[in-house]
């Protein structure tokens, strides 16, 4: 499998608590590379586009304003498999039934304030990667 790319987001309820460090160390640990990353608020149009597939859900509204509710650090991760990696990083959405020793697990405070995004797929990767970062801020 060739080396892939993944787009994650260090979520408000994280960086509110400073764990920026500590699952930018688990990320590490597990062999993905951050080839960027930065911290910024993003705007409720942003969060809306950002999380669109899930416009119909009864959550999104609370998704919405969880998003823009702090600051945020977004990534872009490398690696082997680095999409279905990060994924098994951050364990499940759900904290509780998120496998021991993952991000969720360890840091989450509940379903919705889970501390991490990451990527499901290719086309996903690239469309969310490419909604925050253009190719010259990406140092692999
Ligand atoms: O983030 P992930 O891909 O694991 O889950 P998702 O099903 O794509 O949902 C996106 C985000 O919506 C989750 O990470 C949660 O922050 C939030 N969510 C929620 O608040 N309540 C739910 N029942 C499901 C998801
Ligand atoms: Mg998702």
């Amino acid at each position: 499998m060739a080396r892939e790319r993944t787009f994650s987001i260090l979520k408000p309820d994280a960086t509110e608590r400073n764990l920026t460090g500590a699952i930018n160390a688990m990320i590490e640990q597990a062999g993905l590379r951050i080839v960027a990353q930065k911290r910024v608020r993003i705007t409720k149009e942003q969060a809306e586009r950002f999380y669109a597939v899930h416009k119909e859900r009864p959550f999104f509204g609370e998704l919405v304003a969880f998003m823009i509710s702090g600051p945020v650090v977004v990534q872009v991760l490398e690696g082997e498999n680095a999409i279905s990696k990060y994924r098994e990083v951050m364990g499940a959405t759900d904290p509780a039934k998120a496998a021991a020793n993952t991000i969720r697990k360890v840091h989450a405070r509940s379903i919705g304030e889970n501390s991490v995004h990451g990527s499901d797929a290719p086309d996903t990767a690239e469309r969310e990667i490419a909604q925050f970062f253009s190719e010259n801020e990406i140092v692999g």
